[in-house]
């Protein structure tokens, strides 16, 4: 399936961030990283915000705010204290994910439906400071429909059981959920993004997903980035997508 929408990229740069902090230098630069990135045909950069600030820093979301020539996507929990920093910055989105310390990577989607209360004031509140809001989320019913009650106008869909999956079968099934959750957000009249563990080999079928509007990806962009640069990575992913989206 193909749709008519071009599917943008995303370019997450969390990892050139997390090498930095490896060593606590002021190289590599995620700033930088992100002007390549967009040189190379990125859509919008994201960066993810996490409490530990294992990669990227205040100082990294504040430059970029006012550097880039693309939209900003801030991931961050939902916390208070996250709340008013992207009250401060004004990213043009946020997508809100869960977070647990002593996790490697977002692990799960945001679990909307125990919470709809809090998610909805989360919402209400980015919305009220012009910040357009998605919820990371796993392709479940239950969770679009309390995405969509929440008042959130757009969703990224969870692909890392996707890209986890251990053989073809598994993959199958975890590829038609995305397909039919990307279908009932459509549906309800919600913008469909995807990503987590994507790469140059498992993007393409989930870049034909008819409907989906923007896939975002770092770890697999960032690893190839050592070998050829980080604008030529981009340029790579990029064009994977527009093939995928070729009739
Ligand atoms: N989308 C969200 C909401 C994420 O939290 C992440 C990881 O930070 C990504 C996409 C990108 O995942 P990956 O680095 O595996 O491409």
């Amino acid at each position: 399936m193909t749709s008519m929408h071009p599917l943008e990229l995303g370019v997450n740069i969390d990892h050139v961030a997390t090498l930095r902090q490896a060593r606590i230098t002021s190289y590599p630069d995620p700033v930088a990283a992100a002007v390549s990135a967009v040189a190379g045909g990125a859509d919008s950069i994201t960066v993810h915000l996490r409490e530990d600030r294992r990669h990227i820093q205040e100082r990294d979301v504040l430059l970029l705010q006012e550097s880039l020539r693309v939209p900003l996507n801030l991931e961050m929990a939902v916390t208070r204290g996250m709340l008013d920093f992207a009250h401060k910055v004004r990213p043009r989105f946020c997508c809100l994910v869960p977070e647990r310390r002593e996790e490697l990577t977002t692990e799960g989607g945001l679990n909307v439906a125990a919470q709809v209360p809090r998610i909805t004031d989360a919402c209400a509140q980015l919305h009220a400071a012009g910040i357009r809001v998605s919820l990371f989320i796993d392709p479940a019913p239950a969770q679009i429909d309390a995405a969509r009650e929440c008042g959130a106008p757009a969703i990224e869909l969870h692909t890392g059981a996707y890209a986890d999956a251990g053989d073809a079968a598994a993959r199958g099934r975890e590829l038609k959920s995305i397909q039919q959750a990307t279908e009932q957000g459509l549906r309800l009249g919600l913008h469909v993004n995807a990503g987590h563990g994507l790469n140059y080999d498992n993007v393409h079928h989930i870049a034909r997903i008819a409907g989906l509007r923007e896939l975002n990806i770092g770890h697999s962009i960032v690893a190839q980035a050592v070998f050829v640069g980080i604008e030529q990575a981009v340029r790579g992913m990029k064009q994977l997508l527009q093939e995928a989206r070729s009739p």
